[in-house]
């Protein structure tokens, strides 16, 4: 399974159910990296996309313990182990976490990939990821140029988790 999230330097992701900042081309890249997949989402990050509506042109898998949740458009689990069971559909190659922190950290065990767009600003914020730097189980295999968006800097960055 692969992850998608943009950091900033505290490794910080949101704040009031929202994102820190929406960079123009972060947004393509995301879109680029996961149309035609499957995303996994906990029931706040749908809640907090325009409508709340799923994202198109992908399967949105949807995790929350609401048993009378619904969500046009979206596969609903409750569980860890249901989710499991319905990515036994998918090649995990094709499956991609996509937030907030509770669900990066309950798949992040059964992620190998992580795309990271890296910010480097220190935002207010209320929800974090794990520092995979201090994690000692990931490595860096590709790092773009520095990009800029107005006066914000920031870089795309793929860790691959160590080989044991
Ligand atoms: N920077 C980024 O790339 C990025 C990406 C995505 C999200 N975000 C940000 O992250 C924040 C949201 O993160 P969050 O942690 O508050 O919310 P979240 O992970 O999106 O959703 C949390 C909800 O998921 C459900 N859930 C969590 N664990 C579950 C489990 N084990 N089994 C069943 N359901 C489970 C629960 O739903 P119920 O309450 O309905 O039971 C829970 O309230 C927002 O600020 C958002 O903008 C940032």
């Amino acid at each position: 399974m692969n992850l998608i999230v943009a950091v900033d330097k505290n490794w910080a992701i949101g704040k009031e159910n929202k994102l820190l900042v929406s960079i123009p081309a972060d947004m393509k890249f995301f879109r680029q990296e996961t149309t035609g997949k499957v995303v996994v989402m906990g029931r706040k990050t749908l809640e907090s996309f325009p409508g709340g509506l799923p994202l198109k042109n992908r399967t949105n898998i949807v995790l929350t313990r609401d048993k009378n949740y619904q969500a046009k458009g979206a596969v609903i689990v409750h569980t860890l182990e249901e989710l499991l069971k319905e990515l036994e559909k998918y090649p995990a190659e094709e499956v991609y976490c996509i937030g907030g922190e509770s669900i990066y950290r309950l798949l992040l065990p059964y992620c190998d990939t992580a795309h990271i767009t890296k910010i480097d600003y220190g935002y207010e914020a209320d929800r974090y990821f794990p520092n995979l730097d201090e994690s000692g189980e990931w490595e860096v295999t590709a790092s773009s140029e520095e990009q800029t968006y107005f006066d914000l800097e920031y870089r795309f960055v793929k860790y691959v988790r160590k080989a044991k």
